[in-house]
């Protein structure tokens, strides 16, 4: 993946820094993102709508991996930024983010957060629900403050991936529903607001999707209801959010196209519909979050203990586990895995990879192919750039791991290790009992 390569010692490097350096200097476990490769699929996306003469905003759905140095560099990438809670956006205002380019999520947003996001006058809000509406108008009118919104939409796509984060079909939590008149009550009620600025649709049709159709069916859905709009209601929308779920490649199992080519496929399809019923090309605005960051992520775990099941199977335990990767426990997702320290042996036995939390169920990789794991290998889990620091969590009071940035031979903290004490820190003493 990316600039990941492998030196004469046999050890892996990633943006030209040996893993055992950066092991060394911050230890295990530690997330090691190639900035590099973030970079290129950005500019690669960014590109596509540039080479096609469309005007887009490309936001990094920061829910794959929110902190504030990846923010940072979103926002030296040209990238507009998805967040999807106060917490998010205080991040990104924490990164100096700018704030014209920040979108809202979220499907249940409270006044606090909305009230929040017109205090750092944000980009736009993607509506979700009719509370919401109620919320923003009524915010809107009491600071007289504008503010651009989208509505979020279930087109009623079904895409195809795990169940669990489908969430384009109609029974969704999110969005107004396209089918049963949901969505023309949301634009009338938000289409003559003196504050609030309608800028047109949402969807989001899953995420992990590999083929292109579902994308192109989705926007072939959303520009039909747009010109019905314009014959009833004369109005243009001036933007179409197409949002994320382009998928990777996590092991030899997956083949995602290029990021780049789902965009392609869905940007042709708006441009040409925008065409044949001349309608003014709208701003396409994407969201992808995985395809950003997900295999530009490496996990660099030490191994411990070995186990071996005779007939069945052999475990190494790793110090790290569901708590920093949840997503083999909650998805059954598969990852690839070698022996960074080791990369030229035959990787050639198979091996179970478990993590350290107390369950049976906490296996990072079912069938890893290494070679004879020792103690104190380094284990590099690959592909864990998305939905794993986000996703992580002190179960087993177990600390997160350090993420380092790495670029052209140089390494950089972004996220400390927590501590013991990081630990403990929200904990309070029980009260003394009361004297006799
Ligand atoms: N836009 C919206 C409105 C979304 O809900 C999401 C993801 C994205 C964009 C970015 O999707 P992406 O490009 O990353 O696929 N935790 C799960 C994934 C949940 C996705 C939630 N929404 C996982 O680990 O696979």
């Amino acid at each position: 993946y990316g600039t990941q390569t492998v030196d004469e010692k046999g050890h892996l490097t990633i943006g030209g820094v040996e893993v055992t350096e950066i092991v060394s200097q911050y230890g295990t476990p530690v997330m090691v993102y190639d900035t590099e490769l973030f970079k290129e699929r950005a500019s690669g996306f960014k590109e596509t709508f540039e080479k096609k003469g469309m005007k887009a905003q490309v936001a990094y759905a920061s829910k794959a991996f929110s902190s504030i140095a990846i923010y940072q560099l979103a926002e030296q990438q040209g990238l507009s930024l998805d967040v999807v809670s106060g917490g998010e956006l205080y991040t990104a205002v924490a990164a100096g983010f700018p704030r014209e380019r920040i979108h809202f999520h979220g499907n249940n947003k409270s006044r606090e957060e909305i009230t929040y996001a017109f205090e750092e006058q944000i980009g736009c809000i993607v509506i979700d629900n009719f509370l919401e509406i109620d919320i923003i108008k009524e915010i809107a009118s009491e600071r007289k403050q504008k503010m651009n919104v989208l509505i979020r939409v279930t087109p009623g796509v079904e895409a195809h991936t795990h169940d669990y984060i489908t969430t384009g079909q109609e029974d969704s939590k999110f969005g107004f529903d396209l089918k049963n008149g949901q969505t023309d009550q949301a634009f009338n009620a938000l289409l003559d607001h003196e504050f609030v600025n309608f800028l047109g649709m949402h969807c989001h049709i899953g995420s992990q999707i590999f083929e292109t159709d579902a994308f192109k069916f989705a926007a072939e859905v959303l520009m039909e209801k747009m010109m019905e709009w314009r014959t009833v209601h004369q109005f243009i929308c001036p933007v179409l959010n197409l949002g994320g779920g382009f998928g990777i490649r996590y092991t030899e199992e997956d083949h995602p196209l290029e990021p780049a080519v789902y965009v392609e496929e869905m940007a042709e399809v708006v441009k040409s519909m925008a065409g044949e019923y001349e309608y003014p090309v709208p701003e396409i605005w994407i969201e992808p979050g995985r395809s950003l960051v997900g295999d530009a992520g490496t996990t660099i775990y030490s191994a411990g203990s070995t186990k071996e099941v005779p007939g069945i199977r052999t475990y190494v335990a790793v110090d790290g586990g569901m708590s920093d990767n949840i997503r083999p426990a909650l998805y059954d997702a598969h990852y690839s895995s070698a022996i960074a320290n080791r990369m030229n042996e035959p990787h050639d036995q198979q091996w179970t990879v478990a993590g350290k939390c107390c369950e049976s169920g906490d296996k990072l990789i079912e069938e890893a192919f290494l070679p004879r794991v020792e103690t104190g290998d380094l284990l590099a889990v690959f592909c864990t750039g998305a939905y794993t620091y986000s996703m992580a969590s002190n179960y087993n009071r177990l600390p997160r791991p350090a993420v380092v940035f790495a670029e052209k031979g140089q390494h950089q903290l972004v996220v400390r290790r927590e501590t013991y004490e990081d630990i403990i820190k929200l904990d309070l003493p029980l009260h003394q009992q009361a004297k006799e």
